[in-house]
């Protein structure tokens, strides 16, 4: 085999994959104005850096609930929350107001492609019309599955 083929071969690939992740990051202002609105909306509760406080805010930082379906964090967000989940193990049984209730579907969408970019969580992005979908009571396909979400490893 050609070892210099071979190199280029991989280089090639290499830089395939940087196209690739930096076509699915989102923008900058994006995520700038998620930050801004997450420290004046969430951060009281989930912490500065999602980082949470064990058995009574859950961690958003690397959180398995939030990674496992994201649709749901929407729910969250705009509608609140009541009763027990489990995030990394631990299990919650607090309230979450619907904070998301006053936000516009564009504010509510940057908080959590924020979230989702940040503090090591998996990145991606939620769009704004799948927040006004969700506000408006469809139920974009996170209902039926959402159970199987939570799933332990
Ligand atoms: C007043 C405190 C409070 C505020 C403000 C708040 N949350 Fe929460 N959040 C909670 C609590 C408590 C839970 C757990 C609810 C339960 O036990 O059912 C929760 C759960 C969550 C979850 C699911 C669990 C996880 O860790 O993945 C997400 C996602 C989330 N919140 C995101 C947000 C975002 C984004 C904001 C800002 C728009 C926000 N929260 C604002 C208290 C809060």
């Amino acid at each position: 085999m050609n070892v210099r083929l071979n190199l280029l071969f991989a280089a090639l690939l290499g830089l395939t994959a940087t196209t690739a992740m930096a076509a699915a990051a989102p923008d900058a202002a994006t995520l700038a104005k998620g930050h801004s609105l997450f420290e004046n909306n969430c951060s009281a509760c989930h912490q500065a850096h999602g980082e949470g406080m064990p058995g009574v805010f859950p961690n958003l930082a690397k959180s398995d609930f939030l990674a496992a379906d994201p649709q749901r964090a929407v729910h969250f967000v705009l509608h609140g929350h009541s009763g027990q989940i489990t995030v990394n193990g631990v299990t919650y049984d607090g309230t979450m107001p619907d904070v998301g209730a006053s936000l516009s579907n564009q504010d509510v969408a940057d908080i959590l492609t924020y979230v989702l970019n940040s503090w090591g969580n998996p990145g991606g992005q939620i769009q704004p019309d799948a927040v006004a979908q969700i506000r408006s009571g469809g139920n974009s396909g996170s209902g039926s599955g959402a159970t199987e979400g939570g799933s332990k490893k």
